[in-house]
This record gives structure tokens, sequence and C-alpha cells, in this order.
């Protein structure tokens, strides 16, 4: 039954038992079979159907103040700012946001979905390679805390864009280290022929440059060499330290600086990858930058979010092909595009109790839609799955929802939180005449 699948893995996948062990808000209920914190996840399904997205308050409170007693235990005046992009939902924006997070933002959207939800902009950040002018006008109006430049075609437009308006816009570059963080290549950002951040041996000249202009306040330096590291602090290091070096050349030429963006990019434990855990991260910042005496801050999204989330989904059939059975669920790559995109491994759970205790035999695990790439698992070990069984794809709160799309007109899931005992539909299942809103047939196309 065995074919190769997309990515060999030398370790057998982790059993179910040892899944829920490592996620604290999971646990199977020998009644009521897999639950997120105290929510059976079949009470949801009857009541919000599926697929839908579960997010757990508890465990992005719990993993917000891991990142941030790290830093504080390592010594450092650090800020947290949340990488909006990993999920965007107003509720989950909101949970961050009590806990004192600062965000960071890369879209004039996402600055308004921060604002929305509860983050002003005098605590976020706003990178991104391309941002419009009208983004920039719109963040300086809303006065926001800092602008990553990445260019200096961009530093001149913020320049001209800030002038108009009369203020000094708070501007840190983002540079470049060229340095390998050794991760999926569609999602590693800091080497050279990266499109991401100024090369770092032309950040002198660029930040001497910025420090002339009547529009820009120079206040940092931000870096960020990729996302889901789990090689180890080596890269991270090794850019800390060319950002270091930037820092005393800038203070050397008598520059100002305020503060270090040490970017995101923490991996998290999809399979049995054994990320660094936040003190090494703290550990790193403090032995690179701490010298500096300068307030740094980092830029997590998936390390906060990723664990947090499971999308919930229904068993449509199971199909017997030849040799192979086939798991088809009614959640699809327009739901969670990362087994598509990146060759990406998700824990899939059973949710009835007797399906997590029942033998196992190998199967694809598979979405509805017209694509050979609509694959969440090949050979997973899964139980009999009878129609209507459900099922939890793990750790999708970061990067699952936020990259949805209606493909094949398939309404975008519905999106819940569980705090504790209680749960509530944070955003409802999108319905079809949501899906066709908007659109029109120019009269001159005539009746059908
Ligand atoms: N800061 C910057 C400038 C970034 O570009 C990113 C992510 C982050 C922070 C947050 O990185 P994190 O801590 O979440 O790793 N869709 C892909 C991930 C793309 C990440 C893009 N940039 C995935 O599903 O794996």
């Amino acid at each position: 039954m065995a074919s190769p699948s997309p990515v060999a893995h030398e370790t057998p996948d982790p059993s179910f038992a040892e899944l829920i062990a490592a996620r604290p808000q999971l646990s199977a209920h020998a009644f009521d079979g897999l639950m997120v914190e105290g929510v059976p996840l079949h009470v949801i399904a009857k009541a919000a159907g599926t697929p839908t997205w579960v997010y757990s308050a508890g465990t992005l409170r719990r993993r917000y103040r891991a990142l941030a007693e790290a830093l504080k235990n390592a010594g450092l005046d650090a800020g947290v700012h949340y990488a909006v992009k990993a999920n965007d939902s107003l509720a989950v924006l909101r949970v961050l946001a009590k806990e004192g997070a600062g965000a960071d933002v890369v879209s004039g959207g996402e600055l308004m979905t921060v604002m929305a939800g509860g983050i002003p902009a005098s605590r976020t950040v706003f990178s991104g390679v391309g941002k419009s002018a009208a983004e920039i006008r719109y963040a300086l109006e809303q006065g926001i805390y800092q602008l990553n430049a990445e260019s200096i075609e961009e530093v001149e437009i913020i320049d001209a864009i800030a002038q108009s308006l009369g203020v000094k816009a708070p501007v840190a570059i983002r540079v470049n280290p060229d340095v390998d963080a050794r991760t999926h290549a569609k999602i590693t950002t800091g080497k050279a022929e990266n499109k991401f951040g100024i090369a770092i041996d032309d950040a002198l000249a660029l930040y001497t440059r910025m420090a002339a202009m009547p529009g820009i306040r120079p206040i940092g330096v931000a870096t960020h060499i990729g996302s889901q590291i789990t090689s180890g602090m080596a890269a991270y290091r090794a850019a800390y330290a060319r950002v270091a070096e930037l820092v005393h050349a800038i203070r050397a030429h008598n520059l100002p600086i305020e503060r270090v963006d040490c970017g995101g990019g923490l991996g998290i434990t999809y399979r049995d990858e054994l990320p660094p855990p936040p003190e090494a991260l703290a550990g790193a910042i403090a032995t690179t930058l701490g010298g500096l005496g300068l307030p740094v801050m980092i830029e997590p999204g998936r390390w906060i979010a990723g664990p947090s989330g499971l999308l919930l989904t229904s068993v449509v059939l199971q199909k017997q092909g030849r040799g192979r059975r086939f798991v088809v669920l009614d959640a699809a790559m327009n739901d969670l595009i990362r087994p598509a995109m990146y060759e990406a491994w998700h824990g899939i759970l059973p949710v009835a109790p007797a399906r997590l205790t029942a033998t196992a035999a190998a199967a694809d695990v598979v979405g509805p839609v017209c694509e050979s790439s609509d694959i969440f698992a090949k050979d997973r070990a899964m139980p009999d799955l009878p129609p209507g069984e459900l099922v939890a794809l793990l750790d999708a709160g970061a990067y699952g929802a936020v990259m949805s799309s209606t493909y094949n007109a398939r309404p975008l899931a519905a999106q819940v939180l569980v705090d504790g005992e209680r749960w509530a539909v944070i955003r409802p299942r999108q319905s079809m005449e949501e899906l066709l809103a908007g659109q029109s047939v120019p009269d001159w196309i005539g009746a059908s």
C-alpha cells in the first residue's frame, strides 16, 4: 500500500496519544472524545457545522506569556509584536491585545484589522516590501509606531509623504543579513537572493541618508530571516551579530538609534521537529544584542497562533482505490493550503473516542477539490472513518484561515474561539449569497 509521500520521513509518525499529549489544550474524553480546553469538538461541529476553525484562547495567552517572560528573564527590554498575517481574527487579536501585545502588519488592511481588534497603531510595526503610498499615508495618519523600510526607493517615498503631512516618519531599515535559515525555500527570507530588505553592507549609507531627510526619523534596524525555523539558533545568532555590528557603526557615525527589531520565525512542532524554545531565542538576542543597551522587539506569528488552532472537518466518504484507501473530508486545500503549498505535515486526529483507539491502517486523507495536490496526508495511519465521522487537522491556527480561498465556489469556513468551558462562533460560515455578492453581468451580455 505504501507509495512515496512527497516528503520522506525517517521516523514513524507520532501516535494519536502522542499528538494529544504534546498539546496542552487537547484531551481525549472517554465519552466526549477529542476536546479543546473544556469543550468537546462534537458539540462545536453539531452547532456550527464543518469545516470550522477552532482556536484556543488559553493557548494564545499561554504562548504569548511564555515568549514575553523568556525575553524578560533574559534581561531584555523587549516588545512582542504579533505578526498578524498568521491569524487576523478580531477575537484572536483581542485576546492578544489584552495581554499587552503589539502587532506587526504588512498592509493597510491588516493595520485597520488590528485597530479593530484593539491593538493601536502606536503599538504596531508596518513591514513589507511594497507598501503603497496610500498605505504609508494611512499608517502615518494613524500614528504608526514604526515603518520597516525595505529599500532606498521606499524611504524616499516615505519621506515625501511624511513631509506632505508635516510629520517625521519613524523608520527602521530592514536589513537582509544574507544568512540561510535552513527552512522551506518558500518561507526563507534572509538570503541575498530573496526580495526582502536592504543588503546589510548598504545599510549604513542608507541610514546616513535617512538622517538627513526632513520627513524621516531614523529609529532602528530590523531583520527577519525566515519562518518555521527549527534548526537551532545558529542562523539567528549570525543575523543578530551582523545587526549588532551595524548598530555599532551607526553609533560610531553619531546617528540616532532607538531600537532593534529581531523579526519572527520561531518554528513549532507539527510532527517531530524540535524547535528552539523561547528561552533559546531570548538567549540568542541577549548575547548578540543585549550589550547595546537598546530596547528590542520580536515579530512572532506562527509560534503564538499555530498550535492554538485546528480545522474541524467531517468525513464525506471513504473511497477504496486500487490498493489505496482515500478518506475524503469536507475541508480542502482552499481551506488549509499548507500541505499542498509547502508539503507541510499536519497531525490528523479522529474526534470520536472509539476511533481514537481503534486499529489504524494507512490511508490518504484528501479534500474534495479538483486538484491532485488537494491532499492533507499520504499513507497516514487512520482508523476506519465512515461518512460523518469528525476529524481534526492540528496546528492550523497560523497561516490557516488567512490563506483560505473560495476556489471551487467553496464558502469560507466558520471560525470558533474556545476559552475554558465557553465557546463562541467568531465568524459564521460564509453563505452562498455572500460568496456571490457584488458580482454582476453587464446588460450588453443579454439574458440567458
Ligand atoms: N515578520 C516578517 C517580516 C515576516 O515576513 C513574517 C512571516 C513574520 C514576521 C512572522 O513569521 P512567523 O513567526 O510566523 O514565522 N505561509 C507560510 C509562512 C509565511 C511567513 C511569512 N512571513 C506558512 O504557512 O508556513
